[in-house]
């Protein structure tokens, strides 16, 4: 049995001190929620002070970007070893720093081996633009991201990832992907690809995650379908009604 994981993408939001001024709002009703694993994902700069409001609590902390190399002369960037004192996840590859800051498949890859290598649990991000969904693309685009952030990486460290398929089209506008469709969708292309890369059983173990447009209202309809193992929320994890949210999903 896969536990759900929910995490907040808080992306370019909250200073540090708003963000400590949020988990210390919603801290305690997260921490009581036993049958998931909750995540907060702060800007840099909030890390430090969100890990030490939650660390007498379950909740996760997340990054939202790092880079690959463990230090060096890469002006503006954040290594491995920088996040692990505060964070057991980073978010990686998501859509919007594919499409505003040139992240490619590559840089996705080498990212999530130096999460695995330094334990930090990757959240790999995937997912078509509308162009491709109509034009009945999606299956193969989404298949190739999801090969291209796992090439290399060995079969014991799948199990310890997290992919989180987000239709583009869907993030941020308000208009969801139907429950049925983001559920064959991360069942037939991302685990199956998954499945097809390491086998069934390796995939099985994997936590695939539905993201786009998802509220309090239709996380239940995601968390209903088999394959769907949580969500990554942006905009409404923003608030207090983030609790809500995770509630209703487990
Ligand atoms: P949204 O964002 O929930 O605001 O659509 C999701 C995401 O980008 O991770």
């Amino acid at each position: 049995m896969r536990k759900p994981i929910l995490a907040g993408n808080w992306k370019m939001n909250k200073t540090a001190a708003e963000a400590v001024a949020f988990v210390r709002e919603i801290r305690f009703a997260l921490n009581q929620v036993e049958a998931a694993d909750v995540v907060v994902c702060p800007p840099f700069v909030a890390l430090v002070a969100v890990a030490e409001a939650l660390q007498a609590t379950k909740i996760g902390v997340g990054a939202q970007n790092m880079h690959w190399q463990e230090n060096g002369a890469y002006t503006g960037e954040i290594a491995p070893t920088m996040l692990t004192p505060y964070c057991q996840y980073v978010i990686l590859g998501h859509s919007e720093r594919r499409a505003y800051f040139a992240e490619t498949d590559d840089g996705v890859n080498r990212k999530a081996k130096a999460a695995l290598k330094h334990g930090l649990t990757p959240i790999i991000c995937v997912g078509e633009s509308l162009e491709q969904n109509e034009a009945g693309e999606t299956h193969s685009f989404v298949s190739g991201q999801v090969r291209a952030a796992f090439a290399g990486i060995p079969a014991e460290d799948v199990a310890r990832s997290v992919v989180a398929y987000e239709p583009i089209w869907a993030i941020g506008t308000g208009k969801s992907a139907s429950a049925a469709d983001a559920g064959r969708i991360i069942g037939l292309t991302v685990r199956g690809t998954l499945a097809e890369l390491y086998g069934e059983a390796a995939a099985q173990q994997v936590r695939i995650q539905y993201g786009g447009s998802v509220t309090p209202e239709n996380i239940a309809e995601y968390m209903a379908q088999p394959d769907i193992d949580g969500a990554l929320v942006g905009g409404a994890s923003l608030k207090a009604t983030f609790v809500e949210l995770v509630k209703g999903a487990v």
